[in-house]
């Protein structure tokens, strides 16, 4: 391994862990050999004709190498299928086809909302069935698995890499065409051959899902064809890459392939040299004997027979077994005046040498050592260009300019932010706290009842109408809109972080990922809760640019106190595997506010200015505490703290404090901007109708 380059685990780990990237993709991105024509149904017939050339290759190594080897070799790709897609199914690129269909392929793999059917879990469901012990992702993580090796986790990395690397800007697809080339061969291929084979006939939904003709796979296959439609509708360019991206999956497969081949033995590999060289040493021996046998007899090359010939050159006189340095035939014949001097090159001297060295013990082989050294990936092309470290003048530009930066991908100053969040609620968990509210120690009737409790009380008096806000102008409701923009834009960006290969795979996220879709659209454009809003502002005349550009970053007429809260939601999305507790308590207060009067009276003021008032609507409904949004917020956290339970009751009540730390940032990020729209509108309107009102309707999802 070169001493330049952390090893592949360490990539692995680096990735998982949300540290910084070590660049490139190792060479694969190389195009495999006869690319298919332009178009998707050639593409398709193109990546059949490599699954068979993969079953062959996998075909021809498959009985020289343990099952055992074979699946526990690829759990640390099979746990981080499907990874390749997280950059691309982030908020921002959530608004339209692509970004849609992009969506539908993702959730498919991490199991629609359902842990269990995730294909890593299925993957290590499939081989716990079979007594192997497969490790977990957090295992992988925090040790070393003896029973993996360097080139187990060089095949995850190419995947990973590419979930980490599509940029993809409203100008071009970053790393999309070669991520999404990576998909579609990675669903028409199917889990490696190798794989395939060691899983024949064992059952199991892993392969079950995925073999062809199924359910399963149609269903992938057509999630997969409607990503390349809409990115070659957008780009139609970018064709080449595509099969870049393909290459990417098989050029990795295969070499991973090499990589579990035992490497010929000493013996075998002397074996080779001899076989190869034997017809030029006709003719150069004299009547020199070995075994009482002429060397000029031995090497006929039509009856060569080269156990035979080893098995006598390690009995001759001039091998010493174990001990090239005394064997004569080195120190005599080979060495510099020896009458076979320079016959061998370097490379084949040490052929031999490896032999006598090898002869008293033939099971001391290191076979990994030399297969690291072969792989050693050759220096990686830097990556296009991205965008998210901001300089220090646009940090100083506020919270508009974080906000922009926190949407392409800035990771720097993510935990801070939380950080400070969590300690201005430091309070919110303690116990007394807790008790005054009824809610300790948690039970989940607590929870459950607490939360049926405040759902009620935000009912509201139905008779009540709009108040003080009759006052309000058709201009100002229209302003107010726009203050939501900023974070109704990219509803549901809190639970991005879930997405991510390190944290898709948990129980918890199923619900989480469940709610995540959902804010999205669903695979469904005009469903897309950031859509539903700018529809209403556009029929207002307001036409707002893409959420991560510069123009919505300095859009006049926005408040900077308007992105406070996705800020806070955006820096929660990037560690969110450190706070879990504290994004589950958010998650709810998100969820909760605003159902009940708040979102009636809402739509009571926008119908009567003649405003299209959906977006209100819409939450009402999915958000509902009975089998909606916060229904699912509430199990999720049942679900969290039955999980930590197995630790002991103090870990449940440390998580019960943390979870409602992080519920309490929601009210406390809100306010600033509950401020500032009360300074601007001035005192016409009622400081508590302000503050029970755009408190909750700055969320909305
Ligand atoms: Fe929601
Ligand atoms: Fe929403």
């Amino acid at each position: 391994m070169s001493a330049s380059y952390p090893s592949h685990r360490a990539c692995y780990l680096a990735i998982l862990s949300g540290g910084s990237l070590p660049d490139g993709l190792d060479g694969l991105l190389e195009p495999w050999p006869d690319p298919p024509s332009p178009g998707i149904e050639s593409l398709e017939a193109r990546l059949l004709e490599l699954r068979a050339e993969e079953e062959y290759q996998a075909g021809s190594i498959f009985t020289h190498i343990g099952r055992e080897r074979i699946l526990l070799g690829y759990v640390p790709a099979a746990l981080v299928e499907g990874g390749w897609l997280a950059s691309a199914v982030e908020v921002r690129h959530s608004h339209d086809e692509l970004g849609q269909a992009c969506l539908g392929a993702w959730y498919l793999e991490s199991g629609e909302g359902e842990p269990a059917l995730h294909r890593g879990n299925l993957y290590r469901a499939q081989l716990g069935a079979l007594g192997l012990s497969p490790p977990t992702l957090e295992g992988l993580l925090s040790r070393e698995d003896e029973r993996l090796c360097e080139d187990d986790f060089a095949l995850a990395l190419v995947g990973l890499r590419l979930g980490r690397s599509s940029v993809r800007t409203q100008q071009d697809g970053g790393w999309l065409p070669e991520v999404l080339g990576f998909h579609a061969a990675y669903v028409e291929l199917g889990p490696p051959a190798l794989v395939r084979c060691a899983l024949e006939d064992t059952g199991g939904r892993y392969l079950g899902d995925r073999s062809p003709g199924t359910s399963g796979q149609i269903r992938a296959q057509e999630a997969a064809r409607r990503c390349l439609l809409a990115l070659l509708e957008r780009w139609p360019s970018v064709w080449p890459r595509l099969w870049r991206g393909a290459s990417a999956l098989l050029r990795s497969r295969l070499a991973w392939y090499a990589s579990l081949r035992p490497p010929p033995s000493p013996r075998e590999a002397l074996a080779a040299m001899l076989v190869r060289k034997v017809r030029h040493a006709r003719g150069r021996h004299g009547g020199v004997l070995l075994d009482g046998r002429a060397l000029e007899d031995w090497f006929d090359p039509k009856r060569f027979n080269v156990d035979a010939f080893l098995d006598a050159l390690a009995r001759s006189p001039w091998v010493r077994p174990g001990d090239p340095e005394r064997s004569l035939l080195l120190t005599r014949l080979l060495a510099f005046g020896g009458p076979m001097f320079g016959v061998f090159s370097p490379e084949e001297e040490r052929v031999l040498r490896r032999w006598i060295q090898d002869l008293p013990s033939l099971a001391t082989t290191n076979r990994r050592v030399s297969d690291i050294d072969q792989l050693t990936p050759v220096q990686p092309p830097p990556l296009p260009p991205s965008t998210p470290t901001p300089s220090p003048s646009v940090r100083r530009r506020g919270k508009a300019s974080l906000y922009r930066s926190l949407l392409l991908g800035d990771t720097a100053h993510a935990r801070r932010i939380v950080l400070r969040s969590l300690a201005r609620v430091k309070n919110a968990g303690e116990e007394e706290r807790l008790k005054a509210q009824g809610l300790w120690p948690y039970t989940w009737n607590t929870l459950a009842e607490w939360v049926e409790r405040r759902m009620q009380a935000q009912l509201g008096d139905p008779a009540r109408g709009l108040g003080l806000a009759q006052g309000l102008s058709r201009q100002q409701v229209c302003w107010l809109l726009l203050q939501l923009a900023p974070a109704a834009l990219v509803d549901g960006a809190w639970l991005q972080g879930m997405t991510r290969p390190e944290n898709s795979h948990r129980p918890e996220a199923g619900w989480l990922l469940r709610i995540y879709y959902d804010e999205l659209g669903a695979g469904v454009v005009r469903q897309h809760h950031g859509n539903v809003l700018r529809k209403t502002l556009a029929a207002q005349g307001i036409e707002l640019p893409p959420c991560d550009s510069e123009a919505f970053e300095q859009w006049p007429g926005l408040l900077p106190e308007a992105f406070a809260m996705p800020v806070l939601w955006l820096s929660f999305a990037q560690c969110s595997g450190e706070f879990l507790p504290e994004l589950l308590g958010l998650n709810l207060a998100i969820e909760m506010a605003g159902v009940g009067e708040t979102y009636r009276i809402a739509t009571q003021l926008l119908r009567r200015h003649g405003i299209d008032p959906y977006f209100f609507q819409l939450h009402e409904t999915i958000d509902n505490a009975a089998s909606g949004h916060t229904a699912w917020s509430t199990e999720v956290i049942g679900l969290h703290l039955e999980q930590a339970s197995c630790q002991g009751k103090e870990a449940v009540s440390r998580s019960w404090q943390r979870i409602w730390q992080g519920y309490a940032t929601y009210e406390a990020t809100s306010a600033s901007l509950v401020r500032a729209v009360a300074a601007r509108l001035g005192p016409g309107l009622a400081w508590g109708w302000l503050k029970s009102t755009v408190s909750a309707a700055i969320r909305w999802s």
